[in-house]
């Protein structure tokens, strides 16, 4: 098996240089490479890089992440999460390659205090989720053998993230206010790595499998109940931090230039059933990386 996969310097993106390492032969690329185009702003390049390394599979880890950034940048948003990932679907159609695209609990408008299901519809709030969203529809409209991951709050020992940021500040702030009426499951790219490895091989099994699954962590938690927890293993594991005071506050309270869903609950029950897998609570992934993080 061949895989072609797409950001392989972002947080999935690097640990799927890992988990797919061992599938076939990969070839990886970024949008800094030379010799292959990885870069999503030219997708005229990325046509010819399939058509010439012509994968069995595609994965497409590479994505305009900068929620607030992109209420600015609506045009980059939409060339990089959209429009390449159209032309990704069109040419991975042409091989009859099977492409996998990840997408975000930013496509759901957040109302709510249920586990979302994959068939619910979506209503996204900030440009991020739109530009996200028709990522998805050009997915699923073009390549008909593909597989959408919709993910949710994703850390890893490698990238900036929320746990390795509050690790951060809490040894240098005594106070910090985190908000706590945002709900969501922190989900791990090694997690997401290595559930895309088992449903690459399933699908190579059974073509019946392809569609649109929520694949996070198991619980949930608020931004505030992950902090107060990465906090609790730092100290656990002897690490010395400055913060006395973690104050919950309402998100009205914390004004971004996106606006946010506040219920990000996503139901990983179909991913589990289908494959086949247990996927473990959220608390496991993100005490290992504090773990890592820290060199404890
Ligand atoms: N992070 C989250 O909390 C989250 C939540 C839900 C869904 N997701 C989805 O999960 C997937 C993986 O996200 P992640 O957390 O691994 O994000 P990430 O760490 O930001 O990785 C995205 C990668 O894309 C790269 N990139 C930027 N511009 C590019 C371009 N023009 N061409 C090619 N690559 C480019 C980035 O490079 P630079 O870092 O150098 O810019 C980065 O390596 C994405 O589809 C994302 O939308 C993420």
């Amino acid at each position: 098996m061949k895989i072609l996969l797409i950001g392989k310097n972002g947080q999935v993106g690097w640990e799927l240089q890992r988990s797919l390492s061992t599938l076939g032969e990969l070839v990886a690329v970024d949008f800094f490479d030379t010799e292959l185009c990885g870069d999503l702003t030219k997708p005229e390049g990325i046509a010819q890089t399939i058509r010439s390394v012509k994968p069995d599979v595609v994965v497409n880890a590479a994505a305009h992440t900068a929620v607030d950034k992109a209420e600015s940048e609506r045009e980059l948003s939409q060339l990089l999460n959209a429009d390449s990932v159209e032309v990704i679907a069109k040419e991975t159609a042409k091989l009859g390659a099977l492409l996998i695209h990840y997408s975000t609990d930013y496509v759901f408008n957040g109302g709510g205090d249920h586990y979302r299901l994959e068939d619910e519809q979506p209503a996204p709030l900030n440009v991020y989720g739109e530009t996200k969203l028709a990522g998805e529809i050009a997915v699923a409209t073009k390549n008909p053998r593909h597989f959408i991951f919709r993910t949710s709050w994703v850390y890893a020992t490698r990238g900036a993230n929320f746990a390795k940021t509050m690790l951060r500040l809490a040894k240098e702030k005594e106070t910090l206010a985190i908000i706590n009426d945002q709900h969501g499951a922190p989900t791990g790219a090694e997690l997401l790595a290595d559930c895309t490895a088992i449903a690459i091989r399933a699908e190579n099994a059974n073509k019946s499998l392809y569609g649109t699954y929520h694949l996070v962590a198991s619980g949930e938690t608020t931004w505030c109940g992950y902090a107060q927890f990465v906090f609790d293993v730092a100290r656990e594991k002897g690490i010395e931090l400055a913060i006395k005071d973690v104050n919950g506050i309402p998100t009205t309270d914390y004004p971004t230039p996106a606006k946010r869903p506040l219920n990000s609950r996503l139901s990983n029950e179909k991913f589990q059933r289908v494959f086949s897998v247990v996927i473990p609570d959220w608390r496991q992934g993100v005490e290992r990386v504090v773990i890592e993080v820290s060199g404890k």
